[in-house]
């Protein structure tokens, strides 16, 4: 009897053994854990008063998704992304992307990760006036260790990725809003970020311009693009593949 048990716990051991080890290769080939929110709290002084944008938010973020974060006005998603930009400082916890402990980085290298990791997309695009849609898109790279003419061709390839191969020399003023967000979607490829944030990108454009920005979205994931996408739009939500909801400075995480 006692040798039957034992073969029977070897066995019992050997399929759990098993079970995990399948589970830990579909994490390594499929659901890589890129970014690691931990207990990440903001807190504003404003005299006396505190205003707790953020409180103790903890996310999970695989490789390739593309995640909404909704909320009303004020509710603390332009404070998170924010927070993992490495814009603002957090009052407390950690943000953890790809490997790197963002809330410990040196204030002296935190333009150099800001740049490597991490691509921004704003709602007013904040292109550079001045500057054509190749410049721009080639300016983000000019403090990257690739030679300029690279820069270019990289520059280049992504705007005519983005469908923009006739507007590289036209100027934000002479582009129409969505051409200009893709120009900064473009500018947030650039130097192949582990994370794109994007705060309200479809905030400015009219519905057809705002469904083929989350086309490039969709098809950017596909890829294995990581991105968070603050958004207002349902029409967007529904086709990122998780929505996280932030009420007063409370996020969940599912
Ligand atoms: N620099 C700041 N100083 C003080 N309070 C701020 C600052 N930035 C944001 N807040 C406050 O933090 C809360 C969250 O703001 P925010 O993250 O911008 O919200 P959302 O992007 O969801 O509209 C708001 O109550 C806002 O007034
Ligand atoms: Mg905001």
């Amino acid at each position: 009897m006692p040798e039957i048990r034992i073969e029977e716990n070897g066995l019992e051991t050997a399929e759990k053994l098993e079970k995990e080890l399948n589970k830990s290769n579909l994490g390594n080939k499929e659901q890589k854990i890129i970014m690691q929110v931990e207990n990440l709290s903001k807190t504003y002084s404003q005299g006396k008063i505190l205003v707790h944008a953020l409180r103790c938010a903890c996310i999970t973020v695989r490789k390739g998704e593309l995640l909404a974060i909704m909320g009303p006005s004020g509710s603390g998603k332009s404070t998170l992304l924010a927070l993992i930009g490495t814009l603002e400082k957090a009052t407390d916890g950690k943000v953890i992307l790809d490997g790197i402990d963002l809330t410990s980085v040196p204030e002296k290298l935190l333009p150099r990760v800001r740049r490597e990791k991490i691509g921004f997309i704003f709602q007013h695009y904040n292109l550079i006036p001045t500057l054509s849609a190749l410049e721009n898109v080639e300016l983000s790279m000019r403090f990257s260790r690739v030679p300029k003419k690279e820069r270019e061709e990289r520059a280049r390839k992504l705007l005519e990725e983005l469908g923009l191969g006739d507007r590289l020399s036209h100027k934000p003023s002479e582009l129409s809003g969505g051409e200009q967000q893709r120009v900064s979607i473009a500018r947030a490829l650039a130097n192949k970020p582990a994370v794109i944030l994007a705060d309200e990108p479809t905030g400015e454009v009219d519905s057809k311009t705002r469904d083929s920005i989350v086309r490039v979205f969709k098809e950017l994931s596909e890829k294995g693009q990581t991105i968070l996408v603050v958004t207002h739009d349902p029409e967007v939500a529904k086709e990122c593949s998780r929505v996280l909801r932030i009420t007063d400075g409370v996020i969940k995480d599912n």
